[in-house]
């Protein structure tokens, strides 16, 4: 009888070590009180959405995707040519491109990223369209970028610029990064 509760006793302790010593999942950024996470982008050939996909991954985010009215044929998107829409509209920097929903509901989310391409070494315009439309205050805003080359930095100094009232939390180019680079990002931000 005395060997048998030792048996026992010895057993309730191994389970306990392999309990307390078995890998925990990870929390992500939205599982963290009160961080409730939308991951939006606006991308016109699909590089932006991807790095806006790895976020969420990471993060557990939701998506949601900064639509145009009218989509950015390949010919909207011809930066050569000084007819083309794009080049149109970003030459003029009040233009503000439509967006498909004229309005999102972030009421339940307290940091919100913005991802965008570079164009013309800034954001397109119809980011500050969706800024615009939105009310971001009180919220996290993170900034990420894809390009083929150019730095985020003017376009996160026009946002402070534009929209000083907003708290904006450090930007991150996503070109050719790991999932530790973001992760590190995360972490620079507090999230
Ligand atoms: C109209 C236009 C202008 C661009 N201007 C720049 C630029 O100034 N600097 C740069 O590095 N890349 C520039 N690019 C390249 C895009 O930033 C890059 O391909 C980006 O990853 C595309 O993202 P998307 O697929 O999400 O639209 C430009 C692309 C387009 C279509």
């Amino acid at each position: 009888m005395k060997y048998l509760t030792l048996i026992i006793m010895a057993l309730t302790i191994m389970a306990g070590l392999v309990i307390s010593c078995s890998p925990k999942k990870q929390d992500t950024v939205a599982d963290r009180e009160d961080n409730k996470v939308l991951v939006c982008y606006f991308s016109a050939t699909g590089t932006t959405e991807k790095a806006a996909e790895r976020i969420a991954e990471i993060t557990g985010g939701a998506l949601h995707n900064i639509e145009p009215a009218e989509l950015y044929t390949d010919a909207n998107l011809d930066w050569r040519d000084t007819l083309s829409r794009s080049y149109v509209e970003m030459h003029n920097r009040t233009f503000r491109p439509a967006l498909k929903d004229s309005v999102t509901d972030m009421s339940q989310y307290s940091v919100i990223f913005i991802g965008y391409p570079n164009w013309w070494n800034t954001h397109p315009t119809i980011i500050n369209t969706f800024i615009e439309a939105n009310n971001l205050q009180g919220k996290t805003i993170v900034p990420f970028m894809t390009s083929g080359g150019s730095s985020i930095i003017n376009s996160e100094n026009k946002l402070h610029e534009d929209y000083p009232s907003i708290k904006w939390a450090k930007g991150l180019l996503m070109n050719n990064i790991s999932d530790d680079d973001i992760k590190d990002w995360l972490k620079e931000n507090g999230l």
